[in-house]
Order: C-alpha cells, then structure tokens, then sequence
C-alpha cells in the first residue's frame, strides 16, 4: 500500500498527486516553504490531508530554525504558520493543524526549565505532534469507515466526486474509508467515480486507489451523473468534505452541488463523510467559507495542453457549498449527524 505522506529524518515524504496515475513519484520536502507550495501546487491535496501537511510543515519550520532564544523561535513559528495558512483557504482543516501546532508550542515553551531546553523541548514535541496528526487522522477514517458502512446496501452501486480516499488523507479515506468498510464487511459494492473536471481527482486518484484494492470502479464523466441517476443504476451518493458549516452546509469539490440536487430529485441519499477537524463551528452557515479561485488555466488547459481558444475568458472555482437540506446524512469518527445540524453537529463535540 501506498503512504501519502509520511515524517522522514529528511522532511516530509509524500507521493506526488499531480503525476498519479500516469507515474507513482514520492518526493521529500525538507523545508517549510517546501511543503507549503506542495500543498499549493497539489502535489497533496484533500482536506485531511492537507491538515496532516500543514502539521507537518510547521513542526519542519521549527525543526530548522537556528532560532537561540525564545523571541526568536516565537518569530520563526509565525513566519512559518503565516506561509503555510496562505497556501489554500477552504480545507478548514489547514487552519485546525496550525491552532493544534500553536497550542503544542505554547505548551512546550510554557513548562519549567532553561531556554535552550525550552526550545529544545518545542522542536521534539512539534514533530511528534504532527506525527501524532496522522496516525490519528488514519484512525478517524477507520471509525468514520465503521459507522457509514451501515449505511450503505449490498450489492450496491455507490457514485463518488472528487477524491476523498486514502491520497486525500493521511490513509483510509473518508468517503471511500466508508466504502471500503463496507466492502471488508462483505458487501458487494461497486462505485462510479465522477472523473471530476478541471484536475481530475475522480479519475486519475479515485479510480487509481480503488483499483489497487480490487474495488470495481466505473469512471463517467461529471455531467453524466444525473443520467446514471435517473436509470437506478446509481443507489447512493457519498462525498468528503473541505469544510462544514454549524448549520450543515458543506463546501466539497466544485460540482458537489450539482450532484447533491440531481441525487434528490431522484430520491438517492445523498452522504457526507468528514472528521470533526472538517467541522466548522466558527461559522453560521456555508455563505461564510471562502471558496478558492484557483488559475483559469488549469480549466483552459490540460497539462500544458489548450482545451480552449486561446484569450477566451474562464473561472476556476475549486469548491461549492451543498446546502444542509440536500445532505441526508454526515458521518463522523463520532457517530452519524442528522438533520437538525445545528444541533447534532455540536452535540459531537466534547
Ligand atoms: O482540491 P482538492 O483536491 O484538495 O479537493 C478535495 C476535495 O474536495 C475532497 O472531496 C475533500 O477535501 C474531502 S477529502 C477526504
């Protein structure tokens, strides 16, 4: 099995999402501003993923900073979660990794003794905190996998958009962590992967990763979906999620939306699976997450390529917000939300 990112002694290890699956590339970023561009480039993508990243990163800048007294290592600590927040703005869970970082270095710099061993101590706990950040996000997956499985029937046709697998965290996955549990329970289940457009996670990562593990897959493309729909070949609908308003709005992979409309009018489920670190209690509703513009190019082009007359106009947004009434269900590593949200998503938290 593949690792998606993983602490070495040199840096932050990671298989690169932008070659898959064409070449399976892993490549070592030793440097802060290293992982912040691999996560802004997608080298790594997916909410959890992206977290685990981040994690990552900040432990790497305080690793590397020549840093002598506190002030100093204070400053390199903001400098380095000031670079790694601008990389992407939807994933909240980017945002959850740095606050859990920050809170990790105050702690570490809070205790008793010398200022060296103080500094000494904030770098050795930064790297087993972010360490700490993966081998939890696998076991949320697990969990989350343990409780949506219920959910989904035998035999089965389930329909997935974008990727949120074991390349969009740090293993297992969550939508598809649910469906491979369901499969290890002994259910027959096959899944359509959207091909997702403009980058393709649904056919170049979905498809790779439920092929390694003999999970039949059928990639169609986006505008497909509502076709499959409407002739029953398509039972569920399970997506992840970059972030989820206190109200149930869940902002996913631009065409999400689309998605989660067509399975209602034709009376599909439509399931999110996403960890508490995805849940943004911050924010009232989906109005407040910003969505990110990413280059009009990565929809005129592909790989270089022009899919579109050259100087003519395009929009690039990554991600929509699905409105909590078409979300039938959201299940977490904590239990299954439902409808009221507003409720049933805090409830989750201690
Ligand atoms: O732009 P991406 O590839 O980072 O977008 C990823 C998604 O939208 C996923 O569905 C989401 O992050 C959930 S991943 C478990």
């Amino acid at each position: 099995m593949f690792k998606t990112i993983e602490w070495t002694s040199d840096g932050v290890r990671m298989i690169d999402q932008t070659l898959l699956p064409g070449e399976e590339v892993y490549r070592t970023f030793g440097g802060f501003r290293e992982v912040a561009e691999a996560i802004r480039s997608m080298v790594i993508r997916g909410a959890p993923a992206i977290g685990v990243a981040a994690a990552m990163g900040v432990a790497l800048g305080i690793k590397n900073s020549s840093a002598q007294s506190i002030p100093e290592l204070r400053k390199d600590f903001e400098t380095t979660a000031d670079v790694i927040s601008k990389t992407r703005p939807t994933a909240v869970n980017l945002f959850w990794a740095v606050k859990r970082m920050r809170e990790t270095f105050d702690g570490a710099l809070a205790g008793t003794g010398s200022e060296t061993e103080k500094i000494a101590r904030a770098r050795a706990r930064l790297v087993e905190e972010a360490q700490r950040v993966l081998a939890e996000d696998i076991a949320i997956n697990e969990a989350m996998g343990k409780h949506g499985a219920a959910l989904l029937q035998d035999s089965s046709t389930v329909l997935t958009h974008c990727n949120a697998g074991a390349l969009a965290t740090g293993g297992y996955g969550t939508a598809l962590g649910v469906i491979r549990a369901a499969v290890s329970e002994g259910k027959k289940i096959a899944v359509f992967a959207d091909e997702t457009r403009p980058f393709l996670q649904g056919a170049r990562l979905t498809a790779w990763e439920l092929a390694k593990d003999g999970i039949p897959v059928t990639v169609i493309t986006d505008n497909m979906a509502g076709h499959f729909m409407k002739q029953s070949k398509i039972q569920a609908v399970i997506v992840g999620a970059d972030r989820i308003a206190s109200n149930g709005d869940v902002a996913n992979k631009i065409g999400t939306y689309t998605v989660a409309v067509v399975a209602r009018e034709n009376q599909i489920p439509f399931y999110v699976a996403a960890p508490l670190s995805t849940i943004d209690l911050n924010i009232a509703s989906g109005d407040e997450i910003p969505i990110e513009e990413r280059s009009p190019e990565e929809v005129t082009h592909w790989r270089g390529i022009a899919t579109a007359p050259k100087n003519v106009e395009a929009r690039h947004p990554a991600f929509d917000v699905t409105p909590h009434r078409y979300v039938t269900a959201i299940i977490t590593e904590r239990g299954i939300a439902r409808e009221p949200y507003v409720q049933s998503l805090r409830a989750l938290f201690p």
